[in-house]
């Protein structure tokens, strides 16, 4: 990834657990254009995201935790099959499993999460929950880099995006309220990705720069 693209599209892996809703905006919009989605993995064999995969025409596989010896054998299962399809960027949309330091490294700067908060507010399970509990009037989403640094949605911010919602007190309407800004944020970053767009600050890497 970076700046030396060829203008080839970007070929992009997708890691799912659930309804692949996520999937289905990239699906819908940069998929076939910058990017090509070549390969849909997910934990649960019951993950609709792979019915979505399959619909589409995307190549899908399972990597159910039972199957393997532990969660690095898995990761390495699926660090296998997404080089198989020559995966450039693995993009974890809902992908509720957390990924060992092993499969990061073979993708290095090159996995993006999205995550259901203002990070660095709320990271890990439950996050909309935890946002109604603290009593919050602001709701948001945070798509992000995957670094091996030990924390827990804790990578470098590409975009966020947020809505006020004084009187929240019901996860499910919030989530609704929120798979809008999901559904524009996620294939945003793919586009940055794939034009290149997006750097890192060399007096602090931390921080993100998308070229204007
Ligand atoms: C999304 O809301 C995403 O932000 C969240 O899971 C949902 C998946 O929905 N991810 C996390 O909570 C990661 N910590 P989808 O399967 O319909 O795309």
């Amino acid at each position: 990834m970076g700046t030396d693209r060829t203008g080839e599209p970007l070929r992009v892996g997708v890691l799912a657990s659930g309804s692949g809703t996520n999937l289905q905006a990239l699906l819908d919009t940069v998929h076939g254009e910058e990017a090509l989605i070549v390969g849909v993995a997910a934990d649960k064999p019951g993950a609709v995201a792979l019915e979505r995969a399959r619909d589409a025409g995307i190549e899908s596989a399972v990597f159910p935790l039972g199957e393997h010896p532990d969660r690095a054998a898995r990761d390495s299962a699926i660090a296998q099959w997404l080089l198989e399809r020559d995966v450039e960027v693995v993009v974890l949309a809902g992908y509720m499993a957390l990924l060992t330091s092993p499969f990061l490294h073979r993708f290095p700067g090159a996995v993006l999460n999205i995550h259901p908060s203002l990070l660095p507010a709320f990271p890990g399970v439950r996050a909309i929950e935890q946002a109604i509990d603290y009593g919050v009037k602001i709701f948001g989403v945070t798509v992000h880099f995957v670094e091996d640094d030990g924390g827990i949605d804790t990578g470098p911010v590409i975009l966020q995006g947020c809505i006020e919602l004084a009187n929240a007190d019901d996860p499910a309407t919030v989530h609704a309220q929120l798979r809008p800004l999901e559904h524009a944020l996620l294939p945003e970053a793919v586009r940055l990705i794939a034009r290149g767009a997006l750097s890192r600050d060399p007096q602090n890497p931390r921080r993100v720069v998308v070229a204007q």
